[in-house]
């Protein structure tokens, strides 16, 4: 149990180290072994509600969130789970010796690093902002949060803004690797979904996308989305799951995620129409799915990971005997950590090996 564990927080820093290098894995296995690994991507129009559901996955309160353009530059978010009782904290890169412990201090600094290349505008970043947690609550997974799919653009935006958007999130969706989360309001047309139209485009079979039904609360009387969260209406291969986030008003009242959580449950547990259902909504239910789903793929891929990681080794320790003595926070420092993962990477597989019940540690 353990193993599969140690594998998944490594792949997860391994992923990281490759991000940090940048470019300057252009030549090697990484770029590939970056697809190899799995990643979560939230689709959906604006304010579906996107930023709330990967909050509630998290746990915790640290993303911009609001009505109209809020998220405006992707951010690659890894979680890394640590032992019971230690204080979890945040970290980006871009400020490698700070460490935050106030979760409105890292919400503060998504929006200035969004600033920072945008301007205070409503305008939008190809360029992704990193950030890892570190905590107990959390599992293992690399979450991604994008801007969402428009129609028109707004004043201070370019005209062309409809179709960059677009093209950014097709740049995450369409790769192999990439989990989707659909995210479609429940109180709006599914049929007319961005997350829907633009999931089956790319992952015609389903496989990778799981449907997330947001804001059941304020669907119109008398009418429910049984149909859908029942998967009738629009068949998935995994199951769709339904949430309850925060509104506006939470928000300004400063509702706090234990209360937001305590809420959903109830609004499920004692739903008429979804009683029968609640074991199988919420965010808490997501995230394990997901959680689940992930270990199963990493588990498929293992043997292909594996080859890629051990073509790794091989090509990194070339390129660092022709770089020489690599220093400090240089690329050829960078190349060592990723280095000394893969070689981490290997031993644990061959533990994982040895334990003698390859795939059935669980
Ligand atoms: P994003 O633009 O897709 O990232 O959406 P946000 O997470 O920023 O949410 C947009 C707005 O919708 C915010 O005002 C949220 O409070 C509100 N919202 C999101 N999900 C729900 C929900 O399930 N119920 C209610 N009532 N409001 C929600
Ligand atoms: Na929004
Ligand atoms: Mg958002």
């Amino acid at each position: 149990m353990a193993t599969m564990e140690s594998l998944i927080v490594t792949v997860n820093r391994i992923q990281r180290a490759c991000t940090v290098l940048g470019d300057h894995g252009g030549d090697t296995a990484l770029p590939t072994l970056w697809e190899a690994l799995p990643s979560v991507v939230v689709v959906g129009g604006q304010s579906s509600g996107k930023s709330s559901v990967l909050e509630s996955i998290v746990g915790r309160d640290f993303l911009p969130r609001g009505s109209g353009i809020v998220t405006r530059r992707p951010l690659v978010l890894q979680l890394h789970k640590i032992e019971q009782g230690v204080q979890e904290y945040a970290e980006f890169p871009h400020l490698p010796k700070k460490k935050f412990t106030d979760f409105a201090m890292v919400r503060k600094e998504i929006q200035d690093e969004t600033d920072r290349i945008t301007g205070k505008s409503k305008q939008i970043s190809p360029v992704p902002i990193h950030l890892s947690i570190y905590s107990p609550n959390v599992v293992n997974l690399t979450l991604i949060d994008l801007p969402g799919l428009t129609k028109v653009a707004v004043e201070g935006q370019p005209e062309s803004i409809v179709q960059d958007i677009e093209t950014m999130v097709r740049s995450y969706v369409e790769k192999p690797n990439c989990i989707i989360l659909a995210i479609t309001p429940a109180n709006q047309d599914i049929a007319t979904s961005d997350a829907m139209k633009l999931s089956r485009e790319v992952d015609p079979s389903g496989e990778r996308t799981f449907g997330v039904l947001t804001k059941l609360d304020l669907m119109d009387k008398g009418t429910n989305a049984v149909d859908v969260l029942e998967g009738r209406a629009y068949p998935l291969q995994h199951p769709w799951v339904g949430i309850v986030n925060r509104s506006q008003a939470d928000i300004n009242k400063n509702v706090d995620m234990i209360a937001a959580r305590r809420r959903e449950r109830d609004f499920f547990a004692t739903s008429p129409d979804y009683g029968h259902l609640a074991s199988k909504m919420g965010s808490e239910y997501l995230a394990k799915l997901l959680s689940k789903h992930l270990e199963s793929v990493i588990r498929a891929r293992l043997p292909g990971i594996t080859s890629l990681i051990n073509k790794s080794i091989d090509e990194l320790e070339a390129e660092l005997s022709h770089l020489g003595r690599p220093v400090a926070v240089d690329a050829g420092a960078q190349l060592y950590t990723i280095l000394e993962l893969c070689r981490a990477f290997d031993k644990i597989f061959k533990e994982h090996l040895e334990g003698g019940r390859p795939g059935g540690d669980r």
